[in-house]
């Protein structure tokens, strides 16, 4: 049995440890925001918070997990409402189909909380591997800078 941290609640897992979390994520716990896109770690739809850093939960067994927290794209508001980058997306109006932007959001959010006024350059660079079918990258980086301390 793997014991999971997510979005603040424990979750213990009897699932195959090989298993990757999205498929825990989504088909066990029902926590579905978090994205399918390639499963083979190139598109980072299915980015989620491991410790603060944005990693990718179709690459991630649950065994390397355990103790770990993790926060999904359902874990970042709360009661008092929706977390800064998720105000800043709407206000952008950054979502096109929308598809891939939970992960795009883990990825901002995580940019910002290791390096709260990131140079254009590296918004770019930290966001390089969250892919956008509808090209939504302008507002991404644009939402981003308003975010800047
Ligand atoms: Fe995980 Fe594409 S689904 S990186």
């Amino acid at each position: 049995m793997i014991s999971l941290k997510i979005n603040g609640k424990p979750y213990n897992v009897e699932e195959d440890p090989k298993t990757p979390l999205l498929w825990i994520l989504r088909d066990i716990i029902g926590l579905t925001g978090t994205k399918y896109g390639c499963g083979i770690g190139q598109c980072g739809a299915c980015s989620v918070l491991i410790d603060e850093q944005s990693r990718r939960a179709c690459m991630l067994p649950i065994e390397m997990l355990d103790g770990k927290s993790i926060t999904t794209i359902e874990g970042l508001s709360d009661d008092s409402g929706l977390h800064p980058v998720q105000k800043a997306w709407i206000e952008h109006d950054v979502p096109q189909c929308g598809y891939c932007q939970s992960g795009q959001i883990i990825s901002a959010v995580a940019l910002l909380e290791n390096n709260p006024n990131p140079s254009e350059a590296e918004i770019k660079t930290a966001m390089n591997g969250n892919l956008c079918r509808c090209g939504t990258y302008p507002r991404v980086e644009k939402a981003i800078l308003t975010l800047k301390n």
